[in-house]
């Protein structure tokens, strides 16, 4: 198959099924923000440095800028916009306002993804905290208060 070639897949993405025609190399961060309209999953480096594109596949986070969105045929996905909204706030990011934990959001739908993932991990310190999220940058320098934020849902 070359890269450009159209194929079928079907993804369900957060709890919803799409099926839609995609190039072979297509990444799964272009398919959600182009293809979908699911624009609260950042693209930053495009090259699997930042983490702004972070989702979870299955339960577990990912750099979508690195996937295949082939590779996620038949997957369920989370993305921010599976989270929570403005009415409901999921509790991770109540706290990541509670902590100030951003400056410009860029970063942020891939940080609350990134933490969630750990959350389920269950991290036992402000270390592993730190450790856990290192994927993650921000450019705006929150690290401590995300940190604090995501120790606080941890009950830390
Ligand atoms: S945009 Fe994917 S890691 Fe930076
Ligand atoms: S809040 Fe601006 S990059 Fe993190």
């Amino acid at each position: 198959m070359s890269p450009g070639s159209s194929i079928r897949i079907s993804l369900k993405i957060n709890g919803g099924d799409h099926e839609l025609p995609i190039a072979a190399c297509d990444t799964l961060l272009d398919v959600l923000r182009d293809r979908l309209g699911m624009t609260g999953t950042k693209k930053g480096c495009d090259m699997g440095a930042c983490g702004a594109c972070t989702v979870l596949v299955e339960g577990r986070r990912i750099k979508s800028c690195l996937a295949l969105a082939a590779s996620c045929d038949g997957r369920s996905i989370t993305t921010i916009e599976g989270v929570g909204g403005v009415d409901k706030l999921h509790k991770l990011q109540a706290a990541f306002i509670r902590h100030d934990a951003l400056q410009c959001g860029y970063c942020t739908p891939g940080q609350i993804m990134s933490g969630l993932a750990l959350l389920e991990e269950k991290p036992a310190s402000l270390e592993a905290i730190r450790e856990g999220m290192s994927g993650n940058l921000c450019r705006c320098g929150a690290y401590p208060n995300i940190v604090a934020a995501i120790a606080e849902v941890a009950g830390l």
